[in-house]
């Protein structure tokens, strides 16, 4: 099992800069191999953290133009909600970079979740098809270049919550939830299958309440291991890096 590496921070503002600093680098290595980026965010802390590249030099280094733009899971409220990752990431990071807006593709907000991860799934085919969205050669997925992921302190990524039937779907891109634990219940997540087709898997975690689920997240804890959705991020053919800040590190065993 390979933990990935580890890319521990001083403080959060150093995890900022590297966090810029490394998703200009892959977006760039993708836009000179394949003319493109598929990029993946997810909700919550993440697109705070990754304000630095709305400001210089990435703003002007970066070629906005070149992303196309997903998420890795969204909740099922209207674009305009204070809960959408949508909003979030548009006020935070989209509005202030000049992103094409036909390459932004987020989920249909009027419908249900079901009818909503349906057809972002097939939103994310026909990319696939045009090869905007690159193809697993391991799986019949889609290979993003790359996702971010945050996480909970319960260990979950996107919306794959602990112990949660969604876990185990094999056969679908986006699958939908009506019982999320965190609040909005209902949304649409990225299925692991997804998550690990993927060539980078960035997880981005900070602060203190969520070293226990760091350490049960990487940490080789033998046969009695938890089963935490972030440990099941395992790309097959990818590569996976965990941003923490030493708070978030702070109960991992070796380092
Ligand atoms: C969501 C997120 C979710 C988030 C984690 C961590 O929509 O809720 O995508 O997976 O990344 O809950 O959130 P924080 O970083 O805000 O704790």
């Amino acid at each position: 099992r390979d933990r990935g590496e580890l890319r521990i921070h001083e403080s959060v503002e150093e995890l900022s800069t590297n966090l810029a600093d490394y998703i200009a680098d892959l977006s760039e290595a993708s836009v000179k191999e394949r003319g493109v980026f598929a990029i993946a965010l997810s909700g919550g802390s993440l697109i705070g953290l990754m304000g630095k590249l709305c400001e210089a030099p990435y703003n002007k280094t970066v070629d906005w133009a070149k992303w196309y733009i997903f998420w890795a899971d969204e909740r099922v409220v209207a674009k305009n909600h204070s809960d959408s990752n949508y909003k979030l990431a548009k006020e935070g990071l989209l509005s202030k970079v000049p992103i094409v807006p036909s390459h932004v593709h987020s989920i249909n907000d009027s419908l249900s979740a079901e009818e909503a991860a349906d057809e972002y799934e097939f939103d994310i085919r026909q990319l696939v098809k045009t090869r905007m969205v690159c193809v697993s050669d391991i799986s019949d997925c889609p290979k993003f270049d790359l996702i971010l992921l945050g996480m909970g302190s319960d260990g979950h990524v996107a919306s794959l919550f602990p112990n949660h039937s969604v876990l185990d779907v094999k056969n679908q891109w986006v699958s939908f939830i009506t019982d999320s634990p965190k609040p909005p219940p209902e949304r649409i997540t990225f299925t692991l299958p997804v998550i690990n087709s993927a060539s980078n898997v960035v997880v981005v975690v900070t602060g203190e309440s969520k070293a226990e689920a760091v350490h049960l997240a990487i940490d080789d804890l033998g046969p009695n291991c938890p089963s935490l959705p972030a440990r099941m991020a395992q790309p097959t053919n990818g590569k996976l890096v965990w941003f923490l800040d030493k708070p978030a590190a702070s109960k991992l065993q070796s380092v």
